[in-house]
């Protein structure tokens, strides 16, 4: 998935990609305050700290949704970063590397301009075990395994990192790939699909894992086998926040 992708699946993820708030706060705090920051694969802004002094985004479909006030955004590449070597205090990435072209490259980048590195990823093995990817759509693993190394590659290139969960509300308002973990009539809906990029980068091929999907929660086979979620109002998903640096 190039940055190219997302000028052609980018369109309308603004209204399907809200930052939850209880995400946003853990984000902060591994942020800390009164701290510069660059929020690289910024997307359309969500998750930008108040320190944010620039963010840095490949798509121009992405970029034009960022809202009036948001910080300054830089049209570039993770994997040449146009700044000055701790130039920052923090380099954010939420829920991008596993997008980059070179991981090696980028999160060299990450470090070279800031003393502090807080990224957002998930641990491929872990999502491979949320039901959706599970018993439905394995597809969606493979393409993961594909673009994203072990996790632990990730901290080794960030030079070791605090790992922290990150829990995934029943009702986050993030449509990530996990976020309707406890709404699983959403992932029938081509809109939520659209704003999720491995959903919309594997279109038709998802089908047959989608019907029976619709066949499980017609049936209530479905609820049967996922009663025990259906109490819970987080989970942890494998999504992972990774604080590195000084
Ligand atoms: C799932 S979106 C996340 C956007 C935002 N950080 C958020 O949390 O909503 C992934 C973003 O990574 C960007 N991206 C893809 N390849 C990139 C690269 N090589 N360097 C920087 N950003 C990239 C995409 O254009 C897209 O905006």
């Amino acid at each position: 998935v190039t940055a190219a992708r997302y000028d052609e699946i980018g369109r309308g993820y603004a209204q399907v990609r809200r930052p939850d708030p209880r995400i946003a706060r853990q984000i902060e705090q591994a942020v800390g305050s009164g701290r510069t920051v660059i929020n690289v694969g910024a997307g359309t802004g969500s998750y930008e700290p108040p320190g944010t002094v620039v963010a840095v985004e490949p798509s121009a479909v992405m970029i034009a949704q960022r809202p009036p006030g948001a910080a300054p955004c830089v049209q570039a590449m993770a994997e040449a970063l146009p700044f000055g070597d701790g130039a920052f205090d923090v380099a954010l990435a939420v829920l991008t590397i596993h997008h980059w072209s070179n991981l090696e490259a980028g999160i060299g980048e990450l470090r070279r301009v800031a003393r502090r590195q807080v990224v957002l990823a998930f641990d491929v093995e872990e999502t491979g075990e949320f039901w959706l990817a599970r018993d439905y759509l394995p597809e969606v693993v493979e393409l993961d395994r594909k673009r994203l190394p072990p996790l632990e590659r990730v901290v080794e290139l960030l030079g070791g990192a605090l790992v922290e969960a990150v829990p995934v509300p029943h009702d986050c308002t993030d449509g990530f790939f996990g976020a309707y973990w406890r709404r699983p009539e959403a992932y029938l809906d081509p809109a939520v699909r659209a704003g999720i990029s491995t959903l919309a980068v594997l279109g038709d091929a998802l089908r047959p894992g989608l019907d029976r999907l619709a066949a499980d929660l017609a049936s209530g086979a479905w609820r049967q086998r996922n009663a025990a979620l259906l109490e819970l109002d987080e989970v942890d998903l494998g999504y992972r926040l990774l604080i590195a640096g000084t």
